[in-house]
């Protein structure tokens, strides 16, 4: 099942997600749907709020679909060690069609729980690393947008409002 992607600035992205405590066959349903929307809108990440679920469930895959083993699924994640710097394009399914520079560490190790339950320590560089503290932002309400400076956050803001009111930003 593909769910509609909630856009900013719908409340549910900026507001910290709930920790999951039932491990059970829904929880694997629900992941494997978000991978499928994750690829219908070609993401290489995505969070549960982004799906209007306040969940702390984030699924990455930096290949797009086309390597299983880059599939990475982060519950509860807790970032545990960052180090050196990037300066990126950054975008995000919730902000369609902006993108802008966003500075963050080059290498991070994230702390998880996989579908069964599991305790998962994962490190990624690069785009990986991006694509996890991104998404690990996401279930702490925090948008890349928030990286931005104030000028740039602004005039983004101004523009979806103005697609908001000609009905081009559902
Ligand atoms: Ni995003």
């Amino acid at each position: 099942m593909v769910y509609r992607i909630v856009k900013y600035p719908d409340p549910v992205l900026e507001v910290p997600a709930a920790p999951v405590v039932d491990f059970g066959p829904e929880l694997s349903k629900l992941v494997h749907d978000m991978f499928d929307t994750m690829w219908a809108s070609k993401g290489v990440g995505l969070a549960a709020p982004q799906i209007g679920l306040s969940m702390r469930i984030a699924v990455i895959d930096t290949s797009a679909g086309e390597n299983p083993s880059e599939r990475l699924v982060l519950i509860n994640p807790e970032i545990i060690f960052r180090s050196g710097s990037q300066t990126g394009e950054e975008g995000c399914l919730s902000i369609p069609g902006f993108r802008e520079n966003v500075t963050r560490p080059m290498i991070t190790t994230v702390r998880a729980q996989n579908p069964k339950g599991e305790t998962v320590e994962v490190t990624g560089e690069e785009l990986l690393a991006r694509a996890i503290l991104h998404e690990t932002d996401h279930l702490n309400g925090i948008l890349f947008i928030n990286y931005l400076s104030p000028l740039k956050r602004d005039l983004i803001k101004r523009k979806i409002r103005k697609m908001q009111k000609s009905g081009e930003w559902d």
